[in-house]
């Protein structure tokens, strides 16, 4: 059994200890937002934050999320600046890398607020997409930190 704080709720999984967080999210709490890419820590699909950092699911045992605090791109609200810069820069093509591009972002900016074009770069740079959509990924991160400024 495992206990976790996700998205402000408390949900109690009977899952191994050594299950990937990436499938109790997706199998056993049905928040299918975050995606399976490569399930060895190399692509940033299932990217969540837990306790505001940018962290990959598939290769985090359910045991070492208990007593944190989980978000998941569902938890995010659809409201948040980044989810709003990734919109108004339609950034996604397939979609598929979005949720984790987005987490990084999120965790990212509240890091570092004012990021150069670099920083973004170097931010974003484990997060891969198959779309080659990274123009306009840089280009929603720098609207999402522009905007976040602006409050
Ligand atoms: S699925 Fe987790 S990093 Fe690729
Ligand atoms: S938008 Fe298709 S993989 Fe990134």
């Amino acid at each position: 059994m495992a206990t976790l704080k996700i998205n402000g709720a408390t949900k109690t999984v009977d899952v191994p200890a050594d299950t990937p967080l990436l499938w109790v999210i997706r199998e056993h709490l049905r928040m299918t937002g975050t995606k399976f890419g490569c399930g060895k820590g190399l692509c940033g699909a299932c990217t969540v934050h837990i306790d505001g950092v940018a962290t990959r699911t598939c290769i985090t045992p359910v045991d070492a999320a208990e007593g944190v605090e989980i978000t998941t791109i569902e938890g995010l609200g659809g409201d948040h600046p980044v989810q709003k810069a990734w919109i108004a820069e339609q950034a996604p093509q397939c979609g598929y890398c979005q949720s984790g591009q987005i987490m990084t972002a999120a965790a990212f900016l509240t890091e570092n607020p004012n990021p150069s074009d670099d920083e973004i770069v170097g931010a974003m740079t484990g997060n891969l997409c198959r779309c080659m959509a990274y123009k306009r990924i840089k280009a929603a991160v720098a609207r999402a930190a522009s905007d976040m400024q602006k409050g």
